[in-house]
């Protein structure tokens, strides 16, 4: 599939502006050259990082990749700390940038359980707002954002993990103030700012057999009754030897039935040993350091280099096979030093889950995944 605008429509990566790689990729192959015939690729950054004295940050992002999120930037508590007080500056640094880049600009995230104020959720005494108060905020909150970026920010996460583990809705303020509901007016309302953007659900552990059939289920009945959702972003928090392709495969075709456009977002690789029976994201998780739990700080051996580069092109081959119904494959940052995967879920750790090493280098799974025959 080309850049086209005619296949960005097609694809369901709705958005005003024509779409073309930056003319760097197109003189020197990067990852977005490499895989333009089969879906965007994009990265997670920061305003700092893009701003770097030395460029090489801003250059790599501009080189490698088609497509943009912002890692924290456009979460509540960042945008909007305080009771009408909003902090612009970095997420439109960040915009920009993808616009001087031609970059496709994805949002994250509206409405969360994490990275929201706690005034959010509360009255003027501090005890849980009403039922009636946080509607009103979240249609404020998605107003203000989606209107502002209104035709830049080609698609967003709507809602970001709002099933736990298996276990149905997680027990979140939005859910325990608003019912299941507040999820499907977050949808509405998004689609009211911007009718054009391509509007997301977002979570981890999407292979997990459970959460997989709860968000059929409920997909199912939001396409049935008209709900606005148009794709659905599978976080790809993975390990060595986590998840299994097959039940990878099996929610990404799930999901591609249902008529969704599936995305592959937050990839990254861990290479540490885990301390967790089974691997989350949800960063109130924490387990305490143990020199065991770091044993690479010296750098990667040869050997597990090897398997992290296996590792990435398995999953490489099961979104190439999948290409069709899978629009873009982000990476959670660019290189292993800015990655979060150094403070989770173990703090203070050495990790290497990104392509790039910490001089921002391509390592040898980069090297392995351009050589792909596609
Ligand atoms: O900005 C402050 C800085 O001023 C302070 O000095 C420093 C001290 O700890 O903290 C900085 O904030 C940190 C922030 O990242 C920016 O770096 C927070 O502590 C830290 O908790 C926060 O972590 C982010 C995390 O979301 C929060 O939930 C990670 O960078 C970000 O990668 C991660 O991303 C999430 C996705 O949004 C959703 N899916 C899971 C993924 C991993 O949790």
């Amino acid at each position: 599939m080309k850049c086209t605008r005619r296949n960005i429509v097609k694809a369901g990566l709705l958005g005003s502006a024509f779409v073309a790689l930056p003319a760097v990729a197109r003189a020197l192959p990067g990852l977005a050259t490499k895989f333009r015939d089969q879906f965007y690729v994009g990265t997670a950054v920061s305003a700092r990082s893009l701003n770097a004295p030395s460029g090489a940050f801003a250059a790599t992002v501009a080189h490698q990749f088609n497509a943009l999120t912002a890692e924290n930037a456009m979460k509540p508590a960042l945008l909007q700390p305080q009771m009408g007080e909003w902090r612009w500056q970095d997420a439109d640094a960040i915009v920009k940038f993808a616009e001087q880049h031609k970059m496709l600009m994805h949002g994250h995230t509206l409405v969360w359980h994490s990275q929201t104020p706690d005034w959010f959720f509360q009255n003027k005494q501090g005890e849980p707002a009403d039922k009636a108060t946080l509607y009103r905020r979240q249609e404020e909150y998605i107003n203000a954002v989606v209107g502002r970026y209104k035709g830049r920010v080609h698609s967003w996460d709507v809602v970001n993990e709002a099933e736990d583990e298996g276990k149905g809705w997680r027990k979140s303020h939005w859910y325990n103030i608003c019912g299941p509901e507040f999820m499907e007016r977050a949808f509405r309302l998004a689609h009211a700012a911007d009718p054009k953007a391509h509007l997301c659900y977002n979570d981890y552990n999407m292979h997990l057999p459970q959460k997989r059939e709860f968000l059929v289920k409920l997909f199912k009945d939001y396409i049935k009754r008209g709900v606005p959702i148009h794709g659905v972003g599978l976080q790809g928090h993975v390990g060595l030897d986590y998840p299994s392709l097959d039940e990878l495969e099996k929610t990404i075709v799930a999901m591609a039935d249902l008529g969704l456009k599936v995305h592959i977002t937050e990839l990254d690789v861990d290479v540490l040993p885990a301390p967790w029976q089974l691997a989350s994201a949800d960063i109130s998780t924490k387990f305490e350091y143990d020199k065991s739990l770091n044993p690479y700080v010296d750098g990667l051996p040869d050997a597990v280099n090897e398997q992290l580069s296996a590792r990435y092109v398995e999953l490489f081959k099961l979104f190439i096979k999948h290409q069709q119904h899978i629009g873009r494959v982000t990476f959670w940052g660019v290189g292993d030093g800015d990655s979060w995967k150094n403070n989770f879920p173990v703090p203070g750790r050495t990790n290497y889950p990104l392509l790039f090493d910490r001089n921002l280098k391509p390592k040898p799974a980069y090297n392995a995944l351009m050589a792909l025959k596609l």
